[in-house]
């Protein structure tokens, strides 16, 4: 569709990722975009050949390619090896994560014509990984705020509103205990809150997730540290029907990764069950990103109308294999 041929690194990831992965490639091929794939793995499967999760050639591959699109990769939880994931933002600078979160049409929800989008902080925080044994029954986790990335999330975050015609953007906390870290993220963002005409609110991240789930339609833009942009993802991932429709994408000044907000669905793989429409709303804001805009429009149009004629995975209620989701979509093209 597009006149060139796009490079793109696909990191296939483990659990659903495979099937959702193969899924997404038959659709935008389907569509007519021409993507040279430069596919590769990463991992606990990876470890026992290559030593570890994230060999240095996924990292060349990404900065070659300078776009990648990747679905879950599991993390060991409470043992084992770092978070492929956060390794792989933290080396390549992706320091905002991007979470649009709006309605999707038949998708039955409590809340209807929710439309938020989470601007999360993608580099430091307790995803630092700074966590020591002090003695057998004491631990320690260090929460890392600097200046210099509260400033740079802000002014994403602002950025994000004015180019999208955003309201407002509530800036997240919890600086009424974390007064020092989560002050310094709140003092950030209203400083460069004073370059833009779009007004910043300010919550505290527990009346924030009380909100949420009472009335979502009063947010727009949440600008959020690491762990709390985590949580409160997740949260309006179950606003919008769940983790199976939400989106996302990790963006850097020279690098982009799309990936969904879920996780390797380890209870799920292998089954043919997983919905891709996560992996594929973020593959569509992909092809936004490389100029592709006719194919990306073309196939939302199609998972809308695959949607609205009641075809959904089991997880939206409904009885479609993801094979038989992915194919309807192709037919809806
Ligand atoms: P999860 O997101 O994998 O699953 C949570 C629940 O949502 C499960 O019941 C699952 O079946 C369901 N679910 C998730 N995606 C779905 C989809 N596309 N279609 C239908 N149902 C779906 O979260 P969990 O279980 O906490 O994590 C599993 C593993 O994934 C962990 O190792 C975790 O570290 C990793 N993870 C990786 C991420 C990434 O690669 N970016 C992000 C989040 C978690």
């Amino acid at each position: 569709m597009g006149e060139f041929v796009h490079n793109i690194t696909l990191i296939k990831g483990d659990g659903i990722g495979p099937e959702i992965s193969d899924a997404i490639l038959k659709i935008i091929s389907a569509a007519g975009v021409d993507i040279n794939w430069d596919v590769q793995t990463a991992g606990s499967d990876v470890i026992e050949k290559e030593g570890v999760p994230l060999p240095d050639r996924v990292l060349e591959s990404v900065k070659r390619n300078k776009v990648a699109l990747k679905s879950p990769v599991t993390t060991p939880v409470g043992k084992g090896f770092r978070s492929v994931n956060v390794q792989l933002r933290k080396e390549l600078d992706l320091y905002a994560n991007l979470r649009p979160c709006y309605n999707l049409p038949n998708v039955k929800t409590r809340y209807e014509n929710v439309d938020i989008v989470v601007v999360r902080e993608n580099t430091e925080d307790l995803y630092a990984g700074i966590e020591r044994q002090v003695d057998k029954d004491t631990a320690e986790s260090i929460k890392i705020i600097t200046r210099k990335a509260s400033e740079r999330i802000a002014r994403f975050a602002f950025d994000y509103a004015v180019k999208n015609n955003r309201k407002f953007v509530h800036v997240v906390t919890k600086a009424n205990i974390c007064k020092l870290s989560d002050g310094l993220f709140l003092e950030s963002a209203r400083n460069v809150a004073n370059d833009y005409n779009i007004p910043l609110k300010e919550i505290l991240v527990d009346n924030c997730c009380m909100q949420l789930v009472q009335n979502p339609n009063q947010f727009d833009v949440l600008l959020l540290p690491n762990l709390y942009g985590d949580i409160v993802s997740d949260l309006c991932a179950g606003l919008i029907g769940g983790l199976g429709v939400a989106q996302g994408a990790n963006i850097g000044k020279d690098y982009a990764v799309f990936e969904p907000v879920h996780g390797s669905a380890p209870d799920i793989a292998g089954q043919d069950k997983a919905n891709p429409t996560a992996m594929l709303m973020s593959a569509i804001e992909m092809l936004n990103y490389i100029g592709e805009n006719t194919a990306a429009k073309k196939i939302k149009l199609a998972l809308f109308k695959t949607l609205e004629n009641d075809v959904k995975t089991a997880d939206l209620g409904g009885n479609s294999k993801c094979s038989e989701f992915t194919d309807a979509i192709i037919k809806n093209f």
